[in-house]
């Protein structure tokens, strides 16, 4: 093999090889801290934490048109109390526009304002304000503190804790991103009162990604009220519950492998084989936590079809996915995309497979046999075909 370095050109043996200085250590030592808070976001409620962060910093407040209507001013008006200056940018995305263009028009406001080394971008919003900003300000002077502030139930128990953000790019979900740790993440509880409907339903297809790893207490909640949890918007006191054991559940299971550079086998991929490749393949016109119920439901329906769990633990899956009006089928779904997020898969995970796989109602191992699960393809998504065609049967 041939090296040039700085036009001196060596082989293996030669002296570029031997030109080696000495190793760098490139590690970081990064903490940030998760708060639950309530009324942080509707009611100005403050907590010291935040105004010990923003401690007289510029800051720049990201929100999406329909948050910054709600508690936009609100929001301003808090961080006002301690910033040198708080200005606001509504970016009016969606998945369809989750890009780079969106990165960069947080990047422009950035540069316009002047924002020094020292300032803060607040995200205040769902999963797609949270992982445009994480972007951004991973960019912006090469890494500018990040405070978040999610108003999603997705954003609450995944979206806006760890440290990824990502952007879609040529039609590919998520396929440009970022580690860039958050500052501090403020979860208040208070933001889902005005949430859709259909944003719990999607916030709760992660919650359920969570339980069924293994968490029974939260999967045995997720069963008792489904229409309480919808109508209150996962802000009753059943829901306060789901969401603090979600969280605690999530962060446990992101936290030894936050930079994934430990293991590529990560149980949190649970229900994200399929659903990237489904979301792209609908050109983003299906939300994200629909996409993984389906995932979810698909991943059942395989082990179902492998022998691995019986038939009670698939039906109890897709009952509690239908009774939190999340789909587990769709006629997108066909056997040459599930193979082609197989193989998207094993690109992403350095060669394996890794594909969580129920074994149990709410216990998962990993499989890596592509062979087995390809041949099972079929009897699954006929499986969720039969089920979701029930459903068509009752309501007509
Ligand atoms: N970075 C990660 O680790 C990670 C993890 C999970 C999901 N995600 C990403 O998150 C995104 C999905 O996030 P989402 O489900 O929050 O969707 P979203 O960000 O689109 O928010 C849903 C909608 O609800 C509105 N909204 C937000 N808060 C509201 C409130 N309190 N009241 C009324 N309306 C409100 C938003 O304006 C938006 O229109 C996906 O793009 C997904 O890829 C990222
Ligand atoms: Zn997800």
């Amino acid at each position: 093999m041939t090296h040039e370095v700085g036009g001196w050109s060596g082989t293996d043996e030669g002296p570029a090889a031997r030109a080696q200085l000495r190793c760098v250590d490139a590690g970081r030592d990064r903490s940030y801290v998760v708060w639950t808070t309530r009324g942080l976001v509707t009611e100005g409620r403050s907590p010291d934490a935040l105004h010990a962060l923003v401690d007289d910093r510029q800051v720049l407040v990201v929100a999406t048109p329909t948050v910054a209507a709600l508690v936009g001013d609100c929001v301003v008006g808090t961080v006002n109390e301690s910033a040198a200056s708080v200005d606001l940018l509504v970016i009016a995305v969606d998945e369809t526009t989750k890009t780079m263009r969106a990165v960069e028009h947080v990047c422009e406001r950035a540069c316009t304002l002047r924002l020094e080394r020292e300032a803060i971008i607040v995200a205040l919003g769902g999963g797609i304000c949270t992982d445009i900003v994480t972007v951004a300000a991973s960019m912006i002077r090469r890494g500018v503190r990040n405070i978040r502030l999610p108003t999603t139930l997705v954003g609450q128990v995944d979206a806006s804790i760890g440290i990824k953000g990502a952007v879609n790019f040529r039609g590919k979900k998520s396929a440009l991103g970022v580690f860039h740790p958050p500052t501090a993440v403020f979860v208040d509880s208070s933001a889902l009162a005005t949430l859709p409907r259909t944003s719990v339903s999607d916030g709760i297809a992660e919650v359920l990604k969570v339980a069924l790893l293994g968490n029974r207490p939260l999967f045995d909640l997720l069963e008792e009220d489904p229409t309480e949890i919808l109508d209150t918007r996962c802000t009753s006191g059943r829901g306060d519950e789901i969401v603090a054991l979600a969280l605690e559940a999530m962060l446990t299971e992101l936290g030894p492998n936050l930079y994934e550079d430990r293991s590529y086998a990560r149980r949190v991929d649970f229900g994200h084989t399929f659903s990237p490749v489904l979301e792209a393949g609908l050109g983003f016109r299906i939300s994200h936590g629909a996409a993984v119920a389906i995932d979810l439901a698909l991943s059942f329906a395989i082990s179902l079809e492998r022998g691995a769990i019986d038939h009670d633990a698939f039906d109890r899956v897709v009952r509690v996915l239908k009774a939190y009006e999340l789909p587990v089928y769709t006629p997108h779904l066909t056997v040459d995309l599930c193979r082609s997020a197989l193989a998207e898969a094993i690109r992403h995970r350095g060669g394996s497979l890794n594909l969580v796989a129920p074994d149990g109602l709410a216990s998962v191992t990993f499989c890596q046999d592509q062979t087995s699960i390809e041949r099972s393809l079929s009897g699954a998504i006929g499986h969720l075909a039969s089920m979701h065609a029930r459903d068509v049967v009752h309501a007509t």
